[in-house]
């Protein structure tokens, strides 16, 4: 009965943690199974950020229950979801551990009593747990790019958002054991790594903070690559950049979530900057590293947002030109401020509209920062065969994805290509 399958949904940050459950798993005696159809114990490591992420898992709870009618299962929910519907999830019976983002060195426990048939819940968040000593588990298939976690939780409490509640406060991990975790990967010959946390510019442990942390990182070897996620407009500093420009292993491309290009709006999202504040950081980005690709999060059809507002978005896109963009609507999330204090009423056929305009814009705006690299030279890190065969791909710096024909070189490979062609999607390239 020792046989895992966990399939993992929402952000990096869940990647990282199953990483981490499997290992703590492992140590235990359980193994990874990557067939559902022979698992013992089945789970899913979930995220509430919109409502279709928690029905789309609800969904699949009820596939889960039919592998039961072939032999004994064990059924858990870990992760976000855990922690925001608690004991709902296990009324019906269908669920037998509900385990939320701190809980998961207990795991092994609640295995154990679940085995014997008693459904097990554990929600407790913790103001400490970093899962620091752990070393995950590495998931990925081609062994070329591992996640860090460098931080756990959020303070920030944005109106609109749920992980504040299902992550608890945000803490630091251990400069040293983020470090110790990127001398393993070099060791295990990963290429590329990417510290991920909420807001990455608030890390701070001692007297280390994000910028120094990222030039500890980018000392371990030349040939390692990094990357990281999320930078907040509010947070992100001048000293960051610096550290960035001065490091050609840290790559030129920031994730810069902007939500929205209105000011009204941002202040009710209770994001603490503004258009001009975010204009400005981007300025200051292109200062520093003229070549740095930059990309956001967007939400469409906040509670109160007016077709001016609306506008001010689509205007504040041009006028910084992203190179990608995540974009979604507005979703209610229970129990956040927004829930509480504005109602949600912008129709949904608006909000998807206006969504779909945002859509048509970046998707333009993708196209037109893919033909700008026209004729460049990147040095790509090789991710693997592409889909097309005789191809590799793997990204540029700048996280362009690029595929070019290739007999010779491997996953892991350092290679130069020259841009040739692109979609809106991809960069198509040559050997050189
Ligand atoms: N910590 C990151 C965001 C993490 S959540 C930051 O502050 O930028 C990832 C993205 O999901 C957010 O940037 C936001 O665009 C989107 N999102 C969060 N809550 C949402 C909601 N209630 N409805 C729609 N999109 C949401
Ligand atoms: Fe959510 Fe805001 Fe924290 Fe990002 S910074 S996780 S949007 S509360
Ligand atoms: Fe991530 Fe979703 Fe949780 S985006 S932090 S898994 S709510």
């Amino acid at each position: 009965m020792k046989e895992v399958y966990i399939e993992t949904y929402g952000c990096q940050m869940n990647v990282a943690d199953t990483e981490v459950i499997f290992s703590i798993l492992e140590k235990e005696g359980y193994h990874r199974c990557e067939d559902i159809d022979r698992a013992d114990i089945i789970m899913a490591n979930t995220c509430s950020i919109r409502d279709n992420a928690e029905q789309r898992i609800l969904g699949r709870i009820e596939q889960f229950v039919l592998q039961r009618k072939s032999r004994p299962v064990i059924i858990g929910i870990l992760g976000c979801m855990a922690e925001r519907m608690k004991e709902q999830l296990l009324s019906g019976g269908k669920v037998d551990i509900v385990a939320g983002p701190d809980a998961y060195r207990r795991l092994p426990q609640l295995l154990e009593a679940a085995a014997d048939g008693h459904p097990q819940i554990d929600v407790i968040l913790s103001r400490e747990e970093t899962y620091a000593d752990i070393s995950p588990l590495r998931l990925d298939k081609n062994g070329v790019s591992a996640y860090i976690s460098i931080m756990r939780g959020c303070n920030n409490v944005c109106s609109y958002c749920v992980v504040p509640y299902t992550r608890g406060v945000e803490r630091s991990r251990d400069c040293s054991s983020i470090v110790r975790e990127a001398c393993e990967c070099v060791q295990k010959g990963y290429r590329e790594v990417t510290l991920l946390g909420q807001n990455v510019d608030s890390y701070h442990f001692g007297d280390v903070d994000f910028a120094g942390l990222l030039e500890m990182v980018a000392r371990i070897s030349p040939q390692l690559r990094l990357r990281f996620s999320t930078s907040n407009p509010q947070d992100i500093s001048d000293s960051v950049l610096k550290v960035m420009a001065s490091y050609p292993n840290i790559c030129h491309h920031i994730h810069l979530p902007v939500q929205s290009g209105s000011d009204r709006i941002l202040e009710k999202m209770r994001r603490r900057y503004s258009r001009a504040w975010y204009l400005e950081r981007v300025a200051r980005i292109r200062e520093y590293m003229p070549d740095c690709a930059i990309s956001t999060d967007v939400i469409a059809g906040f509670c109160s947002e007016t077709e001016e507002d609306h506008q001010l978005t689509l205007s504040l896109f041009e006028e910084v030109r992203f190179d990608a963009a995540f974009m979604f609507y507005y979703s209610e999330r229970p129990g956040t401020l927004a829930a509480k204090k504005y109602p949600d009423d912008v129709p949904i056929e608006v909000k998807t509209r206006r969504l779909n305009e945002i859509i048509a814009l970046q998707n333009r705006l993708s196209l037109e920062s893919n033909r700008a690299d026209l004729g460049k030279v990147f040095e790509v890190l090789v991710e693997g065969p592409s889909k097309k065969g005789g191809q590799l791909c793997g990204r540029a710096g700048n996280n362009k994805m690029c595929v070019w024909v290739d007999e010779t070189h491997k996953a892991g490979d350092y290679v130069n290509v020259k841009v040739v062609d692109c979609s809106q999607a991809t960069l198509l390239c040559e050997l050189i």
